[in-house]
């Protein structure tokens, strides 16, 4: 697909298939975020894989908006090393994350990004960080379901040229 075809495509889905991506097509999508850029060359990111059922579950109660997360096969939660990247870890693993779901667009998959880090609350890194036994070293930004679509979402409205440019 051509690249800003796979940009329109992108679009947050909440409700998935039941058959689960291949492992290939999971690795396609993790290598392409592994391109992504980082402050100094970084690289803080780290993606756990998550397929088991009940920790799937346990991740769908991170926070009130994160229950789509049960409808999805597969999540990858995505953590950075802090050491690495003190200052920009959050900007770093973003860049990440958004290659990973250009990625899954392009292969046929779909994806929604679920926070986890929030600047106000420590505890749903901690509870993440818990079901996955995840090392305090890594900071946890956000859970990423990843299927095949089971829904259409809206036609997206996006704001105008003029509306967020000033010359
Ligand atoms: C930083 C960030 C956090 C988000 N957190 C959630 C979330 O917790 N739960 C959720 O259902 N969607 C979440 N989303 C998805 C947004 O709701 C979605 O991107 C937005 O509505 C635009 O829709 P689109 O992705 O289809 O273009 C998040 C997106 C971003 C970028």
């Amino acid at each position: 697909m051509e690249l800003l075809e796979v940009i329109k495509k992108r679009r947050s889905i909440r409700k998935y298939k039941k058959e689960a991506p291949s492992d290939e097509l999971i690795k396609k999508c993790i290598e392409a975020a592994c391109y992504a850029p980082s402050s100094r060359n970084s690289q803080p990111w780290k993606f756990l894989i998550v397929k088991d059922r009940e920790k799937i579950l346990a991740l769908s109660k991170t926070q009130p908006y994160s229950a789509f997360l049960a409808n999805a096969p597969v999540v990858i939660v995505a953590l950075a090393e802090e050491e690495k990247s003190p200052r920009h870890w959050v900007e770093d693993l973003s860049c990440a994350i958004m290659l990973l779901m250009l990625r899954a667009t392009d292969l046929g998959l779909a994806t929604c990004w679920n926070a986890v880090y929030s600047p106000e609350n420590k505890e749903r890194e901690d509870y993440v960080r818990k079901v996955l036994k995840i090392s305090t070293k890594y900071r946890v930004l956000a859970n990423i379901a990843l299927g095949y679509p089971d829904e259409k979402p809206s036609e997206k409205k996006i704001k105008s040229f003029e509306e967020v440019t000033r010359i």
